[in-house]
């Protein structure tokens, strides 16, 4: 109960500014809450994959950090809030379906999606997408340890509260100036950074929203995806500016994933690097290798709260 009730009170607290301004000041000291955190009661830890790139990582990554957590135990939810593309959703229901047809039984992340709100019970000035996407997280919260959420590659609504419920915010990128744009604006010379870009701006203004709500920081990690062997000048330049844009908006920089055509075929079945001994593959190729002790770094980056790496 303490869980539903935490997490319909920081939707509440994040739907309508308002509202929120309305209440921000009562939060910390509101009892419910007070009870949550002193019975010791689980909330569950929402991790948000966005970027408002497209096409930087963010199902694909949203699966594998899922997926991982789910075999080692944890219950793990999903929602999927790219609700045209459903490319995280789809990729879940691939899982169940190959696991159902080959008798296997695999851990896998529980998909929600948004339920559909009758829009007589919307109050005035209520939103229908805010309303959906609370009464999701309120039910994956009563019964996980982590939502995973995954966000469409454009700025939405939905995409902007889901920003400022993460406890961990991960925003993977290309490894390309083209999407460091969305983090920063660099000057002509590749080296200077000019400020925070749109994507930081919106991130900043959720990190603000959970200061004033008294939550909990959010620790915002940026993976760098598609990381070729070959560029190497690229890659630095690429690096540099990212450790200093880091210091300046707030960010770590955690290991990420080299460019692998395991990542493009492994979405039919519904199979993450982590799954390949069920799907037959007795010994994994030097490739694969690779990749599972990257997502191994990278979930070890990542530090989430009783979580000890075990593969
Ligand atoms: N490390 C990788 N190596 C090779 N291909 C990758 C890697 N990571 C992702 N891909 C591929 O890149 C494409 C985009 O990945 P993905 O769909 O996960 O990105 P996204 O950020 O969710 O995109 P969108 O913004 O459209 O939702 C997909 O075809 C995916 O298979
Ligand atoms: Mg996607």
């Amino acid at each position: 109960m303490g869980g539903v009730f935490l997490s319909q009170l920081r939707l509440n607290l994040f739907m309508h500014l308002p509202y929120h301004l309305r209440h921000l000041e009562g939060f910390g000291s509101n009892p419910h809450r007070c009870c949550v955190v002193s019975w010791g009661l689980a909330v569950a830890h929402i991790i948000v994959l966005g970027n408002e790139k497209g096409g930087s990582g963010k199902s694909t990554t949203a699966m594998h950090v899922a997926t991982a957590l789910a075999r080692m135990g944890h219950r793990v939810g999903g929602l999927d809030l790219d609700l045209r593309q459903r490319s995280f959703a789809r990729y879940i229901e691939n899982r169940r379906a190959s696991s159902e047809a080959q008798h296997l039984d695999i851990a896998a992340p529980e998909l929600l999606e948004l339920p559909e709100i009758d829009p007589s019970q919307l109050g005035e000035g209520e939103n229908s997408l805010d309303k959906r996407l609370a009464a999701a997280v309120a039910t994956l919260e009563a019964r996980c340890d982590f939502i995973v959420i995954d966000c469409p590659g454009s700025h939405t609504r939905l995409s902007q509260v889901a920003h400022s419920l993460a406890d961990t915010l991960i925003t993977p990128m290309n490894d390309s100036f083209v999407d460091f744009d969305l983090l920063g604006r660099i000057d002509t010379d590749g080296t200077t950074i000019k400020g925070p870009s749109v994507y930081s701006e919106m991130v900043w203004h959720a990190r603000q929203l959970r200061a004033k709500a008294g939550l909990t920081p959010m620790d915002w990690v940026v993976v760098r995806n598609r990381l070729g062997a070959q560029e190497m000048h690229n890659k630095r330049k690429v690096g540099r500016a990212l450790e200093s844009l880091s210091e300046r908006i707030g960010f770590r920089v955690a290991p990420g994933f080299s460019e692998r055509v395991i990542f493009r075929e492994l979405f039919p079945s519904g199979m993450t690097l982590l799954d390949l001994r069920e799907l037959g593959v007795d010994r994994l190729n030097i490739s694969n290798l690779a990749a599972r002790n990257e997502l191994r770094d990278l979930m070890r980056a990542l530090n989430l709260p009783g979580v000890s790496i075990d593969f």
